[in-house]
């Protein structure tokens, strides 16, 4: 087998905040039956360290940033994985990166610092008998793994890709802790991680590692555009010779409505209905005929979701409901508690649900992702797979995965959804208008929902395409 060591903050069903986890955790299991062993590197949180079976140390640090830890190995949840035991800086109440006040810690360069150091410790040194063909960084948080890994020699023969999971996030430091994170002089440059006088570490991991990968095609492309870089465009369009987009897949088994234990199974569209009475009843929510929108998202600025506060009145004059479970930003939270306060066809939860994210699936005519960015997004994939119709903005990955139901795939029966753009309050009014009547037309809408339930939304295809990837880089066998 050759291996690869997954350097992430998140891993489901450990530790999530968002898709990063569903990846980090689905890619081993997807990568096994092509011949690479992937064990996961993750920071020792009280969420993981409690989930931990069968452990053995297999590394001692006695100066990690300000404290002793250890490497432990372990298995959890049908996963394996390395487990950074840095009580100074993880065992927190908290979440990954937030205190319980929603502020970041103010420690957050040096525990991801840390995170980086231990990967490239393991991939210099090797951990145990285990010593990995290719170092896989995910985002900021493990960004400085290719620095270190370089600096302690080990990329001489250890491979590095990272993954930009969302470039939004730079992964800043101040430029004055650059000795204490251990960093390169040198490296200190436009050219190296310096981010307009600060350190990023993302930048950092683009610039040192052997290749880039997104999570789609199209973000791809649009990484190298000023619109959505976010100052790193340059960067990757002067690094665009080793970067590609490899599409994320979904848990098929994890969300197969089927046999899915949250929600009433179907295999059919025809017996969807049953999920979706279950949903109406619910959330409280009467079935006036027309079609039931969901959304399941962070509230945040990325997803787009103030546009359908002012979309949603057209779709709910012409019978559309909507159910939404989210949270994140206080002014959305309160923007759509105020909505289902005084509409009748609006039913919202906030809060963070895993079982009723299924449940909201299950039951949904159609899931809404109007997003101003969105890297690949997992919901528009769960949506097919749940005989859903998703309505999406045609960016990064969901202009990868959703078919527009224009005439011509309407035509040939090749449409699973409906795609707007510009991504405007206007145009997504005019996307809910539209779904109203596809609804409205029953064959066409089965027709839609039986190609969308049909749609290859598994890993199989992008685990290759990261098999051939390590294959290209790593010293294997
Ligand atoms: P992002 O990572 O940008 O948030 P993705 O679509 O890639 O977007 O992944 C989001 C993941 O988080 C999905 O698995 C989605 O179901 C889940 N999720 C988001 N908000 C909630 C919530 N409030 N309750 C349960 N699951 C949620
Ligand atoms: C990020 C992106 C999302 C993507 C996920 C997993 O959180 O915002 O689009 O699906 O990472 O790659």
């Amino acid at each position: 087998m050759n291996r690869v060591l997954s350097v992430t903050s998140e891993c489901a069903p450990l530790i999530k905040t968002g898709g990063l986890a569903d990846v980090a955790g689905a890619l081993p299991a997807a990568l096994k039956p092509l011949g690479w062993e992937m064990i996961t590197l993750l920071p020792g949180y009280p969420q993981v360290m409690s989930a931990l079976d069968k452990t053995t140390d297999v590394m001692v640090e006695h100066d990690l940033f300000g404290g002793t830890a250890r490497v432990l190995k372990a298995k959890a949840k049908g996963l394996q994985l390395f487990v950074l035991d840095a009580p100074h800086l993880y065992d927190r109440d908290g979440g990954p990166y937030l205190d319980t006040d929603g502020k970041d810690y103010g420690d957050n360069p040096q525990r991801f610092a840390a995170l980086g150091w231990i990967a490239a410790k393991i991939a210099t040194d090797g951990a145990g008998d285990w010593m990995p063909d290719v170092l896989h960084a995910h985002d900021w948080q493990a960004g400085l793994a290719p620095v270190y890994l370089r600096a302690f020699g080990g990329a001489a023969w250890v491979g590095s890709v990272i993954t930009v999971h969302n470039i939004a996030f730079h992964g800043l430091a101040p430029a004055h802790l650059r000795k204490e994170l251990r960093l390169p002089a040198d490296g200190l440059t436009p050219e190296g991680f310096e981010f307009w006088g600060q350190i990023s570490t993302l930048k950092a991991g683009l610039n040192w590692s052997d290749r880039i990968t997104t999570v789609s095609p199209t973000y791809a492309r649009e990484l190298m555009t000023p619109e959505f870089g976010m100052g790193l465009d340059g960067v990757i369009r002067s690094r665009a010779g080793v970067l590609s987009g490899i599409l994320n897949g979904i848990d098929t088994e994890v969300w197969d409505p089927d046999t899915d234990p949250d929600v009433t199974n179907f295999a059919t569209p025809a017996k969807k209905r049953a999920a979706t009475a279950a949903l109406r009843e619910e959330m409280g929510l009467e079935d006036n005929g027309g079609p039931l929108a969901v959304v399941v998202s962070r509230l945040t600025e990325q997803k787009g979701l103030d546009l359908l506060i002012e979309a949603l009145p057209g779709f709910l004059s012409r019978d559309g409901q909507l159910a939404l479970l989210g949270s994140g930003d206080g002014g959305l939270e309160e923007a759509f508690q105020q909505l289902a306060d005084t509409h009748s066809g609006v039913a919202v939860r906030i809060g963070y649900d895993e079982a009723l994210s299924h449940r909201m699936m299950a039951g949904a005519d159609a899931v809404l992702v109007p997003s101003r960015f969105e890297p690949c997004g997992l919901t528009q994939m769960y949506a097919l797979r749940y005989g859903a119709i998703p309505v999406v903005a045609r960016t990064g990955g969901l202009a990868d995965t959703v078919i527009d139901a224009n005439a011509a795939a309407l035509r040939s029966g090749a449409a699973t959804g409906i795609q707007f753009y510009p991504v405007t309050a206007e145009a997504l009014s005019g996307a809910l208008h539209q779904l109203v009547d596809l609804f409205e037309d029953t064959k066409i809408w089965k027709k839609m929902q039986k190609t969308a339930m049909r749609q290859d939304v598994s890993w199989a295809g992008s685990a290759a395409e990261y098999a051939a990837l390590y294959e290209s880089i790593g010293t294997a066998e």
